[in-house]
């Protein structure tokens, strides 16, 4: 039997809601396969951990997490509780940089019974690699003066390093996909980085000939994802393009409910983590209501990065028949709640083993 250690952080919001639910399914998972155990730790760090300790993890938090094989996170973020820059400089960013997940991988795809906001929604299937460490989230800046002479600085940093193996992990998709990387610039003059970045992006574009290769700015390219998603196979993006970009993604598959993140590690040092696109969503807490699918294609995400792709291709199977039978949650137009979209998920499961 092998042992698979999980640090689980629900974290703010519907993560408290999701998270818990979404454990059951991978039992469930696990009890199939038969040879595997998933062994959860659960961690409170939240808003509310913050209220009572003064920080949004122990001292020692991080020492924990680099003891397991996965980090699964449901969201952070309170604002009525905590201002979102303490709490997610205290944990999330700060996991996301102390355990060097330096590559966030963020698919978004067209899903049958889904409805699209877009009118031709014609099986689209994109992945977003998102630079996930530097960038327009530097830690350099910050505010001088006050009053009417304020000014906030933010600058943005891009190292070569960075730069580099993010779009050269973005070449390396694109290989087993369909051999097309987009890259999301800006470089017509006005931003400092973005000529950097298309330097380093037409260097490795030489080392892959076999690729197709494109740049768009930013701001078209955004347009480009709601007139015409199917073109799109990887596209890579810098810190924060990447984030607007797959909200975006999100949306034009239906809802932001159901998209799903990677926080990859590439150097094996520490684990990687595995957190929804979508927030804590403030707004449906409490209700039942939240869509536990984000966080279920998550964890097909980190069931596929562990080695357990039968189990990550099963679940999304599962997942992809509860949506097609419209058992689905009210942010997709139906009226389930949260646990029958589970129960639900959990059934099939079961009948597939059988
Ligand atoms: P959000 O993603 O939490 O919510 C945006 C909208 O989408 C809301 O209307 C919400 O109800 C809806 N929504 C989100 N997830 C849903 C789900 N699973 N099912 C149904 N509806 C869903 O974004 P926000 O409101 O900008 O942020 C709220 C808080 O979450 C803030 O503190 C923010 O900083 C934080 N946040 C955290 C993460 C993270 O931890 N990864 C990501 C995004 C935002
Ligand atoms: C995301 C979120 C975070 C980000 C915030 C909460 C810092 O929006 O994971 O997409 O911008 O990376
Ligand atoms: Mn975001």
């Amino acid at each position: 039997m092998s042992k698979i250690k999980i640090s689980v952080i629900p974290g703010d919001g519907i993560g408290q809601e999701v998270v818990p639910e979404t454990l059951k399914v991978l039992d469930t998972l696990a009890e199939i396969h038969g040879g595997v155990s998933f062994q959860y730790e659960t961690h409170p760090w939240s808003c509310e951990y913050y209220l009572e300790h003064g920080i949004m993890m122990p001292t020692d938090g991080m020492a924990r997490l680099h003891q397991t094989d996965a980090i699964y996170l449901g969201a952070v973020g309170n604002p009525k509780l905590v201002p979102d820059h303490v709490s997610l400089w205290g944990l999330l960013i700060k996991i996301r940089r102390e355990c060097e997940q330096v590559i966030n991988i963020r698919p978004a795809q067209y899903i049958e019974g889904v409805t699209s906001p877009l009118a031709e929604p014609n099986n689209f299937d994109f992945i977003v690699v998102r630079e996930n460490s530097e960038g327009e989230y530097s830690e350099v800046g910050g505010r001088i003066h006050s009053g009417e002479d304020a000014i906030a600085i933010q600058n943005a940093v891009f190292t070569r390093k960075a730069t580099e193996r993010t779009i050269r992990y973005a070449f390396e998709l694109a290989q087993k996909r369909k051999g097309r990387v987009t890259s999301a610039t800006k470089s017509n003059g006005i931003v400092h980085s973005m000529p950097f970045w298309d330097e380093v992006f037409q260097e490795v574009a030489n080392t892959y000939p076999e690729i197709e290769t494109e740049s768009n700015h930013i701001d078209a390219l955004a347009a480009f994802f709601v007139s015409k998603p199917q073109h799109f196979d990887v596209v890579v993006a810098s810190n924060l393009f990447g984030d607007i970009l797959t909200d975006l993604g999100a949306a034009i598959m239906g809802s932001i409910g159901i998209a799903p993140a990677a926080n990859i590690n590439l150097n094996g040092k520490y684990p990687s983590m595995f957190e929804p696109v979508h927030g804590s969503a403030p707004d449906i807490i409490g209700k039942g209501i939240a869509n536990p699918i984000g966080q279920l294609w998550t964890a097909k995400m980190m069931l596929d990065h562990l080695g357990f792709e039968e189990l990550g291709s099963m679940l999304f199977r599962a997942i992809k028949e509860t949506i097609g039978e419209g058992i689905k949650t009210r942010d997709l137009g139906g009226s389930a709640n949260m646990k029958e979209v589970i129960d639900h998920i959990i059934g099939k499961l079961r009948l597939y083993s059988k």
